[in-house]
């Protein structure tokens, strides 16, 4: 049906057949918008730097006396975000762990946006909590096989994973943190915000964790990393998990980028020792191909240290009559349905299909690992343990290298900094990628000055 789309027209809400052909006109201005300018792009950045880009929004005023409708302004704005912002499908918009979506996951969160359940109380969220227990106990399997009734919640990533880790493991009597010096940044302010001690930091050899010198305590939470931020590399999960258990401390793993290797039979042994943690971070949104956010704190028992009572979401003689309580299922309150599109990437795709990519990414890494190696004017870093490969130019300033690219509006390359030397960072996320995308790259980085 025709809806049309006038700059008088009432707004109109998303809900029911109605609603669904309005939304469905706005998504056809918002996609033909996207489209078209994207048709236009040449790099997986805009050129020009920060002033060209804000340039962008001069003369946009965003509360104006008048709206100027509907269309107009999702058409303006999205023209604007997609000439302006990255393009993490860009082979070359390898930076950081921020990948392409899925289609299908994309679609999907459209729904959870017109839908809008909120998580916080089943009289806003019947079915929708109904699949996210679901979903989080499906996941709590992947990292837990062998547990009657291990747990998962879903989480806004990382951080709030790594939070919640923490503040479970202090409810527990781990009043003290020790981690590796490539541990995530979020380890040590989780432990700021829990007015915990600053975690105490063990040496790495390689970019993995010294479980030789880790002589944890009974009071303290170990957090170990499987795919860290600057390397990808995996702590040495099985003598960590060892070293918790013989102290009796709890183990958290920050498996928010490694965590997708579950999903591969070949490379889920990568991760073994992630099973005898007490807690695991896993973000899907990070390698999962997930908007933005789709995070899973999973623990190996029930989690309950959450539980907490509010009349109006969670009344004790409401939780008596048989009406779930999912006050306890996050620190957040009102929350989105982040489940949705994650429970539909997996159905969608099943464990081969999303095992099928994560492969594809790792390879990709080992074929431009072997191309960087052999490169006269690069140095690689070591061998990718998942999908992150470093490499430096022979000759040349490395952090000037990537800002002249990100200037130029041709590569998005990371940084990393390990034992004192900067690295450029690739990590590559995009399935479709293949090593011809790469070879143009490599010889680029070495050259640029
Ligand atoms: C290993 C690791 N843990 C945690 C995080 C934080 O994740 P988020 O940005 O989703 O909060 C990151 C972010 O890159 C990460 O690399």
């Amino acid at each position: 049906m025709r809806v049309s789309l006038d700059a008088s027209d009432e707004p109109q809400l998303s809900a029911g057949a109605a609603g669904a052909d309005r939304v469905r006109a706005l998504a056809t201005v918002a996609l033909d918008a996207m489209a078209q300018t994207a048709a236009a792009r040449t790099g997986p950045i805009p050129a020009g730097g920060l002033p060209a880009v804000a340039a962008a929004l001069d003369g946009i005023e965003l509360l104006p006396h008048q709206g100027v409708g509907e269309a107009a302004a999702l058409d303006e704005l999205t023209r604007i975000l997609t000439a302006g912002s990255v393009d993490p499908a860009h082979p070359w918009c390898a930076a950081h762990l921020h990948g392409p979506t899925l289609a299908v996951a994309a679609a999907a969160d459209l729904v959870g946006s017109v839908l809008n359940p909120s998580m916080d109380s089943w009289d806003q969220a019947p079915v929708a909590s109904a699949l996210e227990r679901e979903l989080t106990a499906t996941l709590a399997r992947l990292c837990f096989p062998e547990r009657d009734q291990p747990d998962a919640v879903v989480t806004s990533g990382g951080t709030e994973s790594n939070l919640l880790g923490l503040l479970l493991a202090r409810e527990h009597g781990r009043t003290r943190l020790v981690c590796g010096r490539n541990a995530h940044h979020s380890v040590a302010r989780a432990a700021w915000l829990l007015g915990l001690p600053a975690p105490r930091l063990i040496d790495t050899d390689a970019g993995r964790m010294r479980a030789d010198l880790l002589d944890p305590t009974g009071d303290e939470v170990v957090v170990a990393t499987a795919g860290t931020t600057d390397t990808g590399a995996v702590d040495p999960l099985p003598e960590i998990a060892a070293a918790a258990r013989r102290a009796g401390a709890w183990l958290h793993v920050d498996a928010a980028y490694g965590g997708a290797a579950l999903f591969s039979d070949r490379l889920a042994p990568r991760l073994a020792g992630l099973e005898h943690a007490d807690s695991v971070a896993v973000d899907l949104h990070k390698f999962g191909w997930q908007p933005i956010a789709a995070g899973i704190l999973a623990t190996r028992n029930p989690i309950t240290a959450l539980d907490v009572r509010a009349d109006y979401l969670n009344a004790g003689d409401d939780t008596e009559a048989g009406i779930p309580d999912l006050l306890g299922r996050s620190i957040r309150t009102s929350r989105r349905p982040d489940c949705l599109k994650i429970a539909v990437t997996l159905r969608a795709l099943g464990r081969r299909g999303l095992a099928m990519l994560v492969e594809r990414c790792c390879a990709l890494a080992q074929e431009v690992a072997r191309e960087a190696r052999r490169h006269p004017g690069l140095h690689l870093w070591g061998e990718p343990t998942l999908s992150t490969v470093l490499v430096r130019p022979v000759r040349g300033d490395v952090a000037a290298v990537r800002r002249r690219l990100l200037e130029d509006g041709t590569a998005v390359v990371g940084r990393a900094t390990i034992d004192g030397q900067v690295w450029l960072k690739l990590t590559l996320l995009n399935p479709r990628a293949t090593i011809d995308d790469y070879r143009g790259l490599l010889d680029l980085v070495a050259s640029t000055t």
